[in-house]
């Protein structure tokens, strides 16, 4: 390691024999003689290390400590006391020095001198070969969230799109079935799209916070599947519970068919209903999500009216989340409770 050194000393005899003793090891020293020539020199070069007496004319070392970090600069310092002045040196430390150095009239001035030089600009390119990497791992870090939060974003409004398609081939379409079909594809969709979309609102682009998806969600599907001759109340409350995307997703899923089937099927011959959701906390790692109604109730294993695709999707997803969604038997009406396991 050849290495630049300022010599702040008044001493120049000293330093000159330091130029010598250094100049083998293949190091430039360059004297100032006070803290003017100093600052001097460094404003107009560039060096790897201070070595810094702290008997100068007109200050001490600590004086110029001080200035230093007043100025900003940041280099290696190694301070340089007499012997015996160890309180000396445990203030120039404190005061921002990485080392010091005893001067004696021995000969291991000259190695233990180099060998703090040595080692404090060593630790001092660690130091900034780390800060450096971590700025590089955080900037990576903000980048990799902005381009996933941007692709969740075009994720959502892809689906978006593709929902908007659907409903425009509902409106063409004559037949009643196929209209229901597409409504209840048309509605799983859009329950995946609202996913993505709260990915991209959320602080943390891996994990769903479930409350506002959700209310999203049944804000959509109540829109959609409002009737006019009928006052369906939907009413949902949630504990603040994120699920990753994978399971949020199953989630949305299973409460779009739940719902929707109450919707459907609950209330065939009345004129208002209430429709239920709860996602709630059941210990530290599991929550329990229920659809309710107070309509016809449900026939354990009954023909399904439509094409029962819609039990198929919640056995498989709900399978996934926990133990499998279970009806729960009610004097009227239905509820419908799925567990979940939350895995962090
Ligand atoms: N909340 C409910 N109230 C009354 N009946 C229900 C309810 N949910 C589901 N069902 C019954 O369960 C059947 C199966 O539902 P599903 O698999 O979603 O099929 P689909 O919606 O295509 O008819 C429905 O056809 C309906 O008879
Ligand atoms: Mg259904």
């Amino acid at each position: 390691m050849n290495v630049r050194i300022l010599y702040l000393d008044d001493d120049a005899a000293i330093v000159r024999l330091v130029q010598k003793a250094l100049g083998r090891s293949g190091h430039t020293v360059i004297h100032a003689e006070d803290l003017d020539a100093a600052l001097q020199h460094l404003g107009n070069d560039a060096f790897d290390a201070i070595v810094l007496d702290h008997y100068l004319s007109n200050m001490t070392g600590h004086d110029v400590l001080n200035r230093l970090r007043a100025e900003g600069i940041v280099l290696p310092v190694v301070y340089v006391t007499g012997s015996n002045e160890a309180q000396i040196a445990i203030e120039a430390i404190k005061a921002g020095a990485s080392d010091y150095v005893i001067k004696t009239v021995g000969d291991d001035f000259m190695p233990l001198l180099a060998s703090a030089i040595e080692q404090s600009v060593a630790n001092a390119q660690l130091r900034l070969a780390k800060e450096r990497a971590d700025e590089e791992t955080r900037l990576a870090k903000e980048r990799a969230e902005a381009l996933l939060a941007e692709v969740n974003h075009r994720v959502a409004n892809s689906l978006a799109l593709v929902a908007s398609l659907l409903r425009l081939q509902i409106s063409n379409s004559e037949n009643d079935q196929v209209k229901a079909e597409l409504s209840e594809t048309q509605a799983r969709i859009t329950a995946i799209a609202g996913m993505h979309r709260s990915l991209y609102t959320s602080d943390d682009v891996s994990r769903v916070e479930m409350n506002i998806y959700l209310s999203n969600l049944l804000g959509e599907i109540g829109g959609s599947l409002g009737n006019p001759d009928k006052v369906i109340k939907l009413s949902f409350d949630a504990d603040p519970i994120s699920l990753s995307a994978d399971r949020a997703v199953s989630v949305g899923m299973i409460v779009t068919e739940l719902v929707t089937n109450a919707f459907k099927y609950a209330y065939p011959l009345e004129l208002c209903g209430e429709i239920r959701v709860t996602l709630k906390a059941v210990g530290g790692n599991e929550a329990l999500l229920t659809v309710a109604d107070d309509g016809i109730g449900i026939e354990p294993n009954s023909k399904p009216k439509g094409t029962g695709l819609g039990s198929r999707i919640v056995k498989s997803m709900s399978a996934a989340l926990g133990p499998g969604l279970q009806y729960r038997n009610t004097h009227h009406g239905t509820i419908a409770e799925v567990p979940i396991r939350i895995v962090p």
